[in-house]
């Protein structure tokens, strides 16, 4: 399909979000056989190495980023970010549930004008946000802007899937073709879930991610690819 740009973007994936938010977790659970906890452990892991203080996690949909860093003692506190009210009502519910209330703070706001001043988190993380967001270089400019001197920006997201190899050969194909299918079958939706292949082959690769994050500032800039290479994690330090 072909895919939004800029604004017409952010306003296609805030609706979309909104229209999918009660069963986007059953989706994730479905499509990745509930392995995406498991990233999402590793990407925290990551970025609480030697480092504590304030995590933000920005563009945090239903929320399992943010209570993944609110279950670390390295994390003082964590406040997690989205412009959809209907991704938030799930996580706040999911907060409640999980009792971690006091560890995290929920807001309505937009990851390319983060509401903070500079120099403020300790962690600032983004899990499988960058293909949705409008400009991917102002969100790591913003992201960076936010974190401490010394403080750590890591992102979790799919990243193409490119080669002759078999599964660089099945792996779109399954993707571009089951997906779709799934997401009409459990959240009625097609259509998102055909938006959702199509924004990871359109995606930067992994290397450029990682010189768009030293443009916006960030140095030591590394990733690490999971999920037999459908998946980047990358850290930059402030
Ligand atoms: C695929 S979901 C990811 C949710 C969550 N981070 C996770 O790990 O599952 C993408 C989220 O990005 C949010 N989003 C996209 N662009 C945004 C923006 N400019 N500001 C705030 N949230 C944004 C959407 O509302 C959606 O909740």
């Amino acid at each position: 399909m072909a895919l939004p740009q800029s604004q017409e973007k952010a306003d296609y994936v805030a609706v979309m979000f909104g229209r999918i938010a009660r069963r986007y977790d059953l989706l994730n659970t479905v499509m990745t056989a509930g392995r995406h906890h498991s990233w999402r452990r590793l990407a925290t892991d990551l970025a609480v190495a030697r480092l504590e203080g304030m995590g933000l996690d920005v563009a945090t949909g239903t929320g399992d980023f943010a209570l993944e860093l609110a279950r670390r003692p390295q994390v003082s506190g964590v406040v997690a970010l989205d412009f959809s009210p209907q991704m938030l009502r799930v996580a706040e519910a999911k907060l409640r549930r999980k009792r971690l209330e006091r560890r995290v703070e929920f807001i309505l706001g937009d990851a390319l004008a983060l509401p903070f001043p500079d120099n403020t988190f300790a962690f600032v993380t983004s899990g499988f946000s960058l293909r949705n967001v409008a400009d991917v270089g102002p969100a790591f400019s913003e992201m960076t802007r936010v974190a401490k001197p010394g403080g750590k920006v890591v992102t979790l997201e799919f990243t193409p899937v490119k080669g002759r190899d078999p599964f660089s050969r099945f792996f779109p194909w399954y993707f571009r073709n089951v997906t779709p299918r799934l997401g009409a079958l459990l959240a009625a939706d097609r259509e998102a879930y055909s938006y959702l292949p199509s924004s990871v082959e359109g995606f930067s690769p992994a290397e450029e991610v990682a010189s768009i994050m030293e443009k916006a500032g960030l140095k030591e800039v590394a990733f690490r690819k999971v999920a037999l290479g459908t998946l980047a994690i990358h850290v930059g330090r402030k």
